[in-house]
């Protein structure tokens, strides 16, 4: 039988040689091939700074603890005191959340529209507070926020635009690419995403105070890797300069063979979006008569956007129906995933942290109930796509 797998390995021989010559080379851990990564990645994405970390989760959790650091100072805006409001879709990955908590924020979840997975723009405005600081728009499965209007919302109110990107890496909206359009943009190069570094992740801004700031919060708050270290270093001239510390932080930081691998995948970046967009309207375009007969619709692109479908979501009429067409394309072969983490709200984890939840989440309990996916990927053969044609077919006969 066929087997349609979520993912499959994106890296072949070239990566692998980068990183056989990292490890002859004996200096792995981050330098030269980190900084031309981030160089790279920077110049891909029309961005003045982008500071590269292991992980997705770890560019969200610096980029909540830069918002909430002391050091903060961006383009007026308040920094994140204890208690303060981030505003984030009910549907996203747990790392979109955790690192507001961690970092003393309380989450307000807003609904999803179940159209396009995306959050609610209109129920943004409403859950804006006194005590808001920031709206975190997630761009969810390759397609994105109506990003300019959710801007326009921030810039009128004072707040920061974040844009975790992790699932959008090389999405444009009129041309622009997602992650690009607020304060920070996040990214992740985990395994099954757009380009893969094994683990790691990304942010980007075009602030630089913004940018050195995230860069000592990765790396022990040390000044080692900050671009204006010697200047730093100058105001403490009775503290060895190799060994100073002037923030708190982490250790989030990448290797190089994470960064080798981030160079060649990057070129490969285009052509592979280029594949995922083939195989979903390929998929959209055999559908068709099931979604007019009204048994599920796959994710819509919003207005302006040009998505790269991280993976072919789509709602089904009902609980009963998703179910029965998850059960059956299982049992074909075709390795099939709830819609991220469903309504967050409803998960057990969030018994335990702080929130607020804006309105009704009805958009985000049906694409819980009713939403299933399975994978896009760039390596996708045209038999693995006529087989998930064919057992769909089958199945609603
Ligand atoms: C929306 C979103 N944010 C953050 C992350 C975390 O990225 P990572 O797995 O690289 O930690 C993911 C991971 O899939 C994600 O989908």
């Amino acid at each position: 039988m066929v087997k349609v797998p979520l993912n499959a390995s994106t890296f072949g021989e070239e990566e692998i040689q980068a990183a056989i010559d990292v490890l002859r080379s004996s200096f792995v851990t981050m330098g030269a091939k980190c900084l031309e990564f981030e160089a790279a990645f920077a110049k891909h994405m029309g961005v003045r700074n982008a500071v590269f970390v292991n992980s997705g989760s770890s560019a969200n959790l610096l980029a909540f603890f830069a918002l909430a650091n002391p050091e903060f100072n961006l383009n007026g805006l308040r920094r994140l005191q204890p208690g303060d409001e981030i505003i984030v879709p009910a549907v996203t990955w747990s790392t979109t959340i955790w690192p507001i908590v961690q970092a003393g924020g309380v989450p307000v979840l807003v609904d999803s529209n179940p159209e396009t997975l995306q959050m609610d723009l209109a129920a943004v405005e409403k859950a804006l507070s006194p005590k808001t600081r920031a709206v975190c728009a997630v761009h969810v499965l390759g397609n994105a926020v109506e990003s300019e209007p959710l801007r326009e919302v921030c810039r009128k109110n004072g707040l920061a635009f974040i844009e975790d990107t992790c699932e959008a890496l090389g999405t444009r909206r009129n041309g622009k690419f997602v992650g690009t359009f607020g304060e920070i943009g996040t990214y992740s190069f985990f395994f099954s995403h757009h380009i893969t570094t094994i683990e790691g992740g990304m942010i980007v801004t075009d602030n630089d105070d913004l940018a050195e700031l995230l860069r000592c919060l990765r790396a022990h708050g040390w000044t080692r890797h900050l671009k204006n270290r010697k200047e730093v270093e100058a105001k403490y001239p009775d503290i060895d300069p190799r060994f100073l510390f002037v923030n708190s932080g982490f250790n989030v930081r990448p290797t190089e063979i994470n960064a080798v691998f981030g160079l060649h995948q990057l070129k490969k970046l285009e052509g592979f979006n280029r594949r995922r967009v083939e195989v979903a309207q390929t998929w959209n375009e055999a559908f068709a008569p099931l979604i007019r007969a009204g048994h599920f619709a796959p994710m819509r692109s919003t207005p302006g956007t040009d998505s790269t479908w991280f993976g072919y979501p789509i709602v089904c009429r009902d609980r009963k129906t998703r179910d029965g067409l998850q059960s059956h394309l299982e049992t074909n072969g075709i390795e099939t995933r709830p819609i991220i983490c469903g309504n967050l709200a409803r998960q057990p984890a969030f018994k335990m942290i702080p929130h607020r939840v804006q309105g009704s989440l009805a958009g985000a309990d049906k694409i819980m109930d009713c939403g299933v996916f399975w994978g896009s990927h760039p390596l996708m053969s045209d038999n693995e796509i006529s087989h998930v044609v064919d057992s769909v077919r089958t199945h609603f006969k």
